[in-house]
């Protein structure tokens, strides 16, 4: 339990760093391949406006209660709930759970970062092949069997992921999402203003912000529930080892608030950009990989100036994996030095677990015998142990230590001044939260 003394607790250069960093672990593929679907199937405007609610009532408590326990603890996810109770607490398996799922998302993340590698490549030089229907076929599939490329570019990506953070908290992690969340931003601007120019996006924006009652059902609350949760990468302890290196001095409410503006901008102009391009083309819509790597690239190949809109595309999609994964290789890379390895030690030995790791789920989805276990491939094993079992136990257990364990000083009059925003703080991390996220978690596992 005893934190290292070796070398000081990094802190970020400014509040902007920690920001951008925060975001570019919020923003992710979620944000592009899931929200414009399930906006589009919930009925548009209803889904949204609730979206939102759920964002403030859900999504915030939850972020704010991580990045309280890092910013007080100055620990990371697992010890800080030791040093926030001056004792040892149980409450660490939270951490525990959030330390391992991070394991399984980077294992599982690595084989998507090279599809997005070998998408961008073919759109910079094998664009052609995106005209026809069997050449986007041909792409997937040999992406899938020929495996030692495909293996090589998972390498490439787990090896820059790595080699940021082996840079440093300030030097690798700070410095990448200050360059790459602008860049991100910019192409989102640009993306949206040229689909502002297309036949769809009359269209788009009505289907998407239109209130259609009917089509808003209670699935589609609990979904939007749950996906404001894992948006802003909840549950895993991300937002509790970014906020350990946090100012003691930094206000976290407006920090926290702004970082889910820019997530939900994000999702937004990105369900904009994908159904104006869908509708352009009359295509019908699809999410996940089969909207990137099926879906997109034909469509792309028919809207004038496509090669450059396929390009930026890729590079958003390339920045938003590599920043959310840098932050999940943090979490365990915290624990273990705070534990007394030495960083590159940590960091060694978990390029090791997650290449082996990562070679399996490769195997699972590319080999001729997909290796499954309990019936399911290992890729989609790690995803839905973490994204359905791990990740609302431990986020649901964060936020009730927030709200329930600790007390004095209260961390709401700490963080909310004024008192009706405390009040309805309160109601929302005490109440709202955790309830929604249980809600979520037993629909999860019992009916999917
Ligand atoms: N927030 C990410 C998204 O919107 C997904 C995500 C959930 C994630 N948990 C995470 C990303 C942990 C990185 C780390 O796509």
């Amino acid at each position: 339990m005893k934190e290292s003394m070796n070398t000081p607790r990094a802190v970020w250069n400014n509040q902007f760093g920690f920001m951008m960093s925060a975001a570019g672990s919020a923003v992710g593929l979620g944000n592009i391949w899931k929200f414009p679907y399930i906006t589009g199937m919930n009925g548009g405007g209803f889904f949204v406006l609730f979206y939102l609610l759920c964002i403030v009532c859900v999504a915030l408590p939850v972020m704010i209660a991580e990045i309280y326990i890092g910013q007080k603890s100055r620990s990371n996810a697992v010890n800080a709930f030791c040093v926030l109770e001056k004792r040892p607490s149980s409450w660490k398996i939270a951490g525990m759970m959030g330390v391992l799922a991070t394991i399984l998302i980077l294992s599982f993340y690595a084989v998507v970062g090279s599809w997005i590698f070998y998408f961008l490549q073919q759109s910079i030089f094998g664009f052609e092949r995106f005209a026809t229907r069997e050449g986007v076929q041909h792409l997937f599939l040999e992406m899938t069997e020929l495996a030692w490329v495909s293996f090589g570019y998972q390498l490439v990506f787990i090896l820059a992921t790595f080699g940021v953070v082996a840079a440093g908290v300030t030097a690798g992690i700070e410095r990448l999402n200050k360059t790459l969340i602008p860049g991100l931003v910019c192409i989102i601007v640009l993306l949206l203003l040229y689909s502002s120019q297309l036949s769809g996006f009359s269209q788009a924006c009505k289907f998407l912000f239109a209130f259609n009652m009917e089509a808003f059902t209670a699935g589609g609350m609990l979904e939007a529930v749950g996906h404001s949760f894992f948006t802003v990468s909840a549950g895993v302890g991300i937002m509790i080892t970014y906020g350990s290196y946090l100012r003691s001095d930094a206000k976290i409410a407006p920090i926290a608030g702004t970082i889910v503006i820019v997530d939900t901008l994000v999702a937004l102009a990105s369900g904009v950009i994908i159904f104006t391009i869908v509708f352009s083309e009359q295509a019908a819509m699809s999410e996940g990989p089969v909207l990137i790597f099926k879906t997109l690239p034909l469509l792309f190949a028919q809207i004038p100036g496509g090669q450059f809109i396929a390009v930026m595309f890729f590079l958003l999609v390339t920045f938003t994996a590599l920043t959310s994964s840098v932050s999940l290789v943090e979490v365990p890379v915290a624990y273990l030095s705070d534990k007394g390895m030495s960083r590159k030690a940590a960091l060694s030995s978990l390029l090791c677990c997650i290449t082996c790791l990562s070679f399996f789920c490769f195997l699972s989805v590319s080999a001729a015998e997909p290796l499954t276990l309990f019936g399911l491939t290992v890729f989609d094993l790690f995803d839905q142990l973490s994204s359905k079992v791990l990740l609302p136990i431990s986020g649901f257990l964060f936020v009730l230590f927030f709200g329930y364990k600790l007390k004095s000083p209260s961390p709401f009059v700490e963080l909310y001044p004024a008192v009706w925003v405390r009040a309805i703080m309160k109601v929302t991390t005490l109440v709202v939260a955790p309830s929604a996220i249980a809600l979520v978690a037993v629909k999860l596992l019992l009916f999917s």
